[in-house]
């Protein structure tokens, strides 16, 4: 299933060239507004996704659209054994997640490259553990994606994706539609001066396909051991998978 009818900006154009500059353009302000945006629950999600596949046994880690490397770095800290490749497209969000990794002294355990998760350098069956944090939504080409996720790990090895998905219980549903449709492009227009990027936020949420029909799109990709579980209502939700 190809996943790119929402772009950021314009229909014309390749959505992964618009993904890339929009995130280029947000990077100073994208974890003042996750923070801001999420009431810091975004944390919180990150930590509980984690608490679902840390083992320390776990030695190689690819964390793929790493952005500014929460993700990344919270493993590397609760998976002491880890070395964690975070990988992304755009420059500016992993320059600001380079100058984290210093600060906290993880330079050592996380390395940042420049890469698309559609072509991956690594070679067949390089990682133990596969995560994405709030990446998969905005992929191209989104089974391409995973396939290359699925070509990188080793059998044996998990997948975990955390993605928004939209929220199926009264009123939760109706008042995350008016926060997230008007509420939160209005104060992301105003923080970071682009007004289509927390709008784009808004449309590829409604149309990524959450819950069970994402968990088919692993299954058609090769994974197995399939699950998902809902966070804070549903606003988010992890999945989990195993290559066999
Ligand atoms: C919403 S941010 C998530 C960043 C981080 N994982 C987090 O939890 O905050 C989405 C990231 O996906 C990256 N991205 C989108 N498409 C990509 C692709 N094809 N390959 C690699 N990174 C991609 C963007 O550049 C952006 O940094």
């Amino acid at each position: 299933m190809d996943h790119d009818v929402i772009k950021p900006y314009s229909k014309e154009g390749e959505k992964k060239e618009q993904v890339q500059t929009m995130f280029d353009k947000l990077a100073p302000y994208y974890d003042f507004l996750n923070r801001l945006l999420t009431l810091r629950i975004d944390v919180v999600w990150r930590r509980n996704a984690i608490k679902m596949v840390s083992n320390p046994q776990v030695k190689d880690i690819c964390d793929i659209a790493t952005g500014t490397a929460d993700l990344a770095i919270a493993m590397a800290k609760t998976m002491p054994l880890a070395q964690v490749t975070g990988v992304d497209i755009a420059v500016k969000m992993l320059e600001v997640g380079d100058k984290k990794i210093e600060a906290q002294g993880l330079s050592n355990r996380i390395k940042l490259e420049k890469g698309d998760s559609e072509s991956l350098r690594f070679d067949d069956a390089s990682f133990d553990l596969i995560t994405s944090s709030f990446g998969v939504r905005n992929f191209q080409n989104l089974s391409g994606g995973l396939a290359e996720m699925f070509r990188v790990l080793r059998p044996g090895g998990k997948i975990m994706v955390l993605e928004f998905s939209r929220p199926r219980i009264f009123p939760i549903k109706q008042l995350f539609n008016i926060y997230f449709q008007y509420v939160l492009p209005f104060i992301g227009k105003i923080t970071s001066k682009d007004p289509r990027a927390y709008k784009y936020l808004y449309e590829s949420v409604q149309q990524f396909p959450d819950y069970e029909r994402f968990s088919s799109v692993l299954q058609e990709v090769g994974f197995v051991k399939t699950s998902f579980k809902p966070l804070t209502f549903g606003i988010c939700t992890v999945y989990l998978a195993s290559k066999p």
